[in-house]
Order: structure tokens, then sequence, then C-alpha cells
């Protein structure tokens, strides 16, 4: 029987954090082997919050390293970079004359984003074809997200039902798959984890960058139990493993982020090893073998597409 296809995609915008890896690395460790499955660089959709090429060169690198250092095996999974794939952009652009202004305008991840001062770019906007380009091209069914990219895939669906609605029935409907009873997962500040905000624990930071973060972690003196702490807490301990500890330190706040540290590096130490091992020729092998395989199905799709459209003579 042909496996589901899965695909999931992180930004290489900065350094990953803990938020990232609960959020969408994990549940995509856990599932992708029951899958034929995809794993993006989204580079592209960076381009709508930096502009700083430096930079983008070196996170694009990074995020491969990192999804190399948690575990996945490029011989099982195709990893793959958005940009070198030139079918995203042009199925996207078919999908921007299919939704409508109003329908992208009610998009929370861009009403958050300009709220927040990011820029209002044309690329920001329609930012969700994109992303329901990523999905479609490759007939995914199943995406690993956080909780917060939930809508994204509403979209998704949307510009699937809209083209084969318009077109006749050439995409399949993806659905998300997101961890149960995880959500979001608060940074040190109790708001989302997020790079753009500056509230994150680095995933692959040094056991001294981790300890910082967490002692900054926002406590609020009013109930024994500091509820950022123990939120965090809960990723790498289960709640009964918790019960005990909070109930003996309770309201030595000290002692419990200094658990906290523990529980992390202990957790991370391994994974900060491998990734500091992994060099960029090896992530450029990784990619290249990566690209060719997402690009022989991008192919073949979009020449599809160009038919039912009608651009193909
Ligand atoms: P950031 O907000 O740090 O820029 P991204 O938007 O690049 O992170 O998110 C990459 C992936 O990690 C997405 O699938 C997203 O849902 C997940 N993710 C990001 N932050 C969190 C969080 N705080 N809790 C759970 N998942 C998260
Ligand atoms: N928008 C996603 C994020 O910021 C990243 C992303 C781009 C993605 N394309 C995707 C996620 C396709 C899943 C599937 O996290």
């Amino acid at each position: 029987m042909m496996k589901k296809r899965l695909l999931t995609g992180l930004q290489p915008s900065g350094d990953l954090h803990i938020g990232n890896y609960f959020g969408a690395l994990k549940p995509f460790l856990d599932t992708y082997g029951e899958y034929e499955s995809f794993l993006m660089v989204a580079d592209y959709h960076t381009l709508t919050s930096k502009k700083d090429s430096e930079n983008l060169k070196e996170n694009i690198v990074n995020i491969v390293r990192s999804y190399l250092a948690v575990g996945v095996d490029p011989q099982k999974a195709v990893i793959f970079k958005q940009s070198d794939i030139s079918e995203h952009t042009e199925l996207a652009w078919i999908f921007d004359t299919l939704v409508t202004v109003p329908f992208l305008m009610q998009a929370h991840a861009y009403k958050d984003k300009v709220a927040k001062g990011l820029e209002a770019n044309a690329g920001l906007f329609t930012y969700p074809m994109l992303q329901a380009a990523d999905i479609l091209l490759y007939d995914t069914e199943v995406v690993p997200v956080g909780e917060d990219q939930r809508q994204h895939i509403e979209y998704a669906r949307e510009a699937a039902t809209k083209f084969n609605n318009a077109f006749g029935e050439t995409f399949k409907q993806p659905k998300e798959l997101i961890l149960k009873g995880l959500g979001v997962v608060p940074g040190v500040d109790g708001q989302k984890m997020s790079k753009s905000y500056g509230n994150t624990i680095p995933l692959f930071g040094s056991r001294d960058e981790i300890a910082k973060a967490v002692m900054s972690i926002v406590t609020d003196s009013s109930g024994d139990r500091p509820e950022n702490v123990y939120r965090i807490h809960t990723l790498f301990k289960t709640e009964a493993e918790l019960t005990g500890l909070y109930e003996e330190k309770k309201g030595k706040y000290k002692d419990l982020k200094e658990a906290l540290i523990e529980d992390i590096e202990a957790q991370v130490a391994p994974m900060r090893e491998r990734y500091e091992s992994i060099d960029e020729v090896e992530v450029k092998k990784v990619l290249k073998e990566g690209n060719e395989k997402a690009q022989a199905i991008a192919s073949a799709k979009m020449t599809t597409v160009r038919k039912k459209v009608g651009v193909a003579l």
C-alpha cells in the first residue's frame, strides 16, 4: 500500500528554541516514519520578515544542522529547500489569483505580526498561499505543526478547494497534526515562545545560555507553584514526576528553576553535541539529494497544474 505523504517546514529565521522542538520537530520525529515524509527549509517565507542575506544564509545551514541533530534521518525523510524548487512560488501565484483579499485579511498570523510592528508587505499578506503551495504541491495529507499554524493549514485546504472547484479535482485536502495537550509552549515571559519576541530557551544553546533563560522565567508570586516554570517543566517530565518535586520545593522558585535547568540539559546535551559536529559540506550534500527528490515530484505536479489552468499549449 502507498504511504500517505507528510510534510512540514520551519523558517530559517533564527536559532531554534524548545517551542519549535516540542511544537514542530518532536511531532515530526514521532510520526515521520509512518509516512512518506518531507521536511522543508521555508527560506522564502523568511524574506517576508527579514532582509539580511548573510544571516539568512547562516540560518539555512543551521536549520538543516538542527534537523539532523534532533535525529531526522535524511534517508527516511526528504530534506529540501523551498527556494530551490521554483514550482512553490509559481503555484503560490495561482493560489493568489483564487483567494480574496478579505479572506487573507482574516489570517491571525498576519494580523499578529503587523500588530507587533512587522512591515505589512504583500509577501507577508499572501504568505498563507505560499504555504498552501508548499503543502499541496506534494499531495500532502498530514502536516505536523504547532497550534499557531492551525489556521494556515485551513487556508491550504481552502486553496485546494478553490482550485479543484475552478479547474477540476487536482489537490488533496491536507490535515494538521497537532500534539495533543501540548498547544503553545510559553516563553520566559509567559507569552508564546517565539524567535521574534526574544523570550526563548534556545534548543542548542550552551548550558549557560539555557540557565540564563530559565533563571529569567517570569514567576507569579501569587501562588505556591510558579506556573510558567511548571508549564515548561511538563515538557521534560511527566506531571506525576513533577508533583513530588513541586510539593517538596513549594515556594522555592530558585530550586525549581535549577531542577528545570538539569532536566532540559539532560535531554538537549546529546543533541547539542551532534549539532556541533555537522558542517556545511554535510548540509549541502543532504540538500542536494533532498532537492532532487522534491524537484521530481514538484515538476510533475506543476505540469498537470499548468494544463488544468490552461497556460500549457
Ligand atoms: P517562531 O515563532 O519562533 O518564529 P516559527 O513561526 O518559525 O517560530 O515556528 C516554527 C514551528 O514551530 C511551527 O510549526 C510552529 O507552530 C512551532 N512553534 C513555534 N513556536 C511555538 C511555541 N511557542 N509552541 C509550540 N509550537 C511552536
Ligand atoms: N509558516 C510555517 C511557520 O512559520 C512554516 C511553513 C512554511 C510550513 N511552509 C510550511 C509549515 C508548510 C508546514 C507546512 O512555522
